[in-house]
């Protein structure tokens, strides 16, 4: 059979998961690598054996031999790369998030109708094992209604500057880029239900803390400190439809004791935390029990995780699967975030219809 080929467009920090998770897929070629800086695509060319190299994405668009693409740019860039990429007949894969507007992102969607290809939104955590365990568990109502989720991500020191430091490039902070993960797989988890009302609340109090000495934290391929204009902690209550609510709370630094990540969700006959790890709480005569399951990693695997969600995007590109992270999911989640935003800069609950 011939093998799809793919072109990578972006060949920073998160490529390289990409990269290796196709490089073991045995049904694509990695063909074409496009970015901005051309030496960062000729290095990865050389890797993983590319043949072609592009820095403008217009002109990989119309090499004909390319089926399927992965985005792995600036957020703000995500829909336009998209759209063009789906009306030239390619199945698309887009790093989280599918974009920074809801007005772009129902654009996206629009392109995934009329091209009639897929577009797979890069939530990865919801193709890591941990996660498709709970959803078992959840399907099969063993955890009742889920009524209530609680999601924190907290950097105490880690804006990663360049790019995800500029609102311009980037959409926003710590809320678009870390708690769009967690959000998202909570919600995907809940059921996907209707978000009725958020209530969001901002904070620009410490800036990046560039000062900081003697404690390394995650950089942008191309770190620069001296432009920040995000925001550096984020939280909000989420409402939905049937009553269920979602708290989160997201920094890229703050005055905390130590990193955390929770995500969690309690329902009427038990309780599953995926974060810190993962866990099932339950009731049974008349006796708690906090179960643990017995598998390989107890806390998100990024190599397990990442290559399912590309061998699933492979595998829907083959028409043998539908993907599990679809436009509508993306459009969605943008819907939350920015309704996020909105709320914390008008200082008041925003309602949906
Ligand atoms: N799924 C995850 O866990 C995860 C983790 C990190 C980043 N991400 C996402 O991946 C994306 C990239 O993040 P990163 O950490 O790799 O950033 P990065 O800065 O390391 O790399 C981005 C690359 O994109 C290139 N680029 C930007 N605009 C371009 C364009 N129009 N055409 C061609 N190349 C362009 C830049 O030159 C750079 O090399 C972001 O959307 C981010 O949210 C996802």
């Amino acid at each position: 059979m011939a093998k799809l080929k793919i072109g990578v467009i972006g060949a920073g920090s998160i490529s390289e998961a990409h990269f290796q998770s196709y490089a073991n897929n045995k049904k694509v070629e990695i063909y074409a690598i496009c970015d901005l800086n051309e030496e960062r695509a000729k290095e990865k060319a050389e890797k993983y054996g590319a043949s072609k190299v592009y820095v403008d994405y217009n002109e990989l668009m119309n090499d004909p031999e390319i089926d399927a693409v992965s985005i792995c740019t600036w957020n703000t860039s995500h829909a336009e790369i998209a759209i063009a990429a789906l009306d030239h007949g390619k199945n698309v894969l887009v790093e989280k998030p599918l974009t920074t507007s809801v007005e772009k992102a129902l654009q996206v969607e629009e392109a995934v109708k009329r091209s009639g290809k897929t577009l797979q939104v890069g939530f990865v955590r919801r193709y890591a094992s941990n996660t498709q365990i709970i959803k078992q568990f959840i399907d099969q109502k063993e955890l009742g209604e889920i009524y209530y989720a609680k999601a924190t991500c907290i950097r105490r020191l880690g804006n990663p500057g360049g790019w995800f430091s500029d609102k311009e490039r980037s959409g926003g902070g710590p809320l678009i880029d870390l708690g769009v993960h967690v959000i998202d797989v909570l919600w995907y988890l809940m059921g996907r239900p209707k978000v009725k009302s958020i209530s969001g609340n901002t904070y620009s109090q410490l800036g990046n803390r560039k000062n900081i000495k003697n404690l390394s934290f995650y950089q942008a391929a191309d770190y620069d400190p001296d432009k920040n204009t995000v925001e550096d902690m984020a939280n909000a209550m989420i409402r939905f439809e049937g009553g269920a609510s979602l708290l989160v709370d997201v920094s890229f630094t703050l005055h905390a004791k130590k990193d955390e990540i929770a995500v969690k969700l309690y329902g009427t006959k038990g309780g599953a935390e995926l974060e810190p790890e993962l866990s099932i709480i339950t009731e049974k005569h008349d006796t708690i029990l906090n179960i643990t399951p017995q598998v390989d990693s107890l806390t998100f695997d990024f190599v397990q995780g990442f290559q399912a969600e590309i061998d699933h995007f492979i595998d829907t590109c083959l028409g043998e699967k539908e993907t599990r992270s679809p436009v509508q999911d993306g459009v969605e989640m943008t819907k939350i975030l920015c309704g996020i935003y909105e709320s914390a800069e008008k200082g008041k609950e925003i309602y949906f219809d």
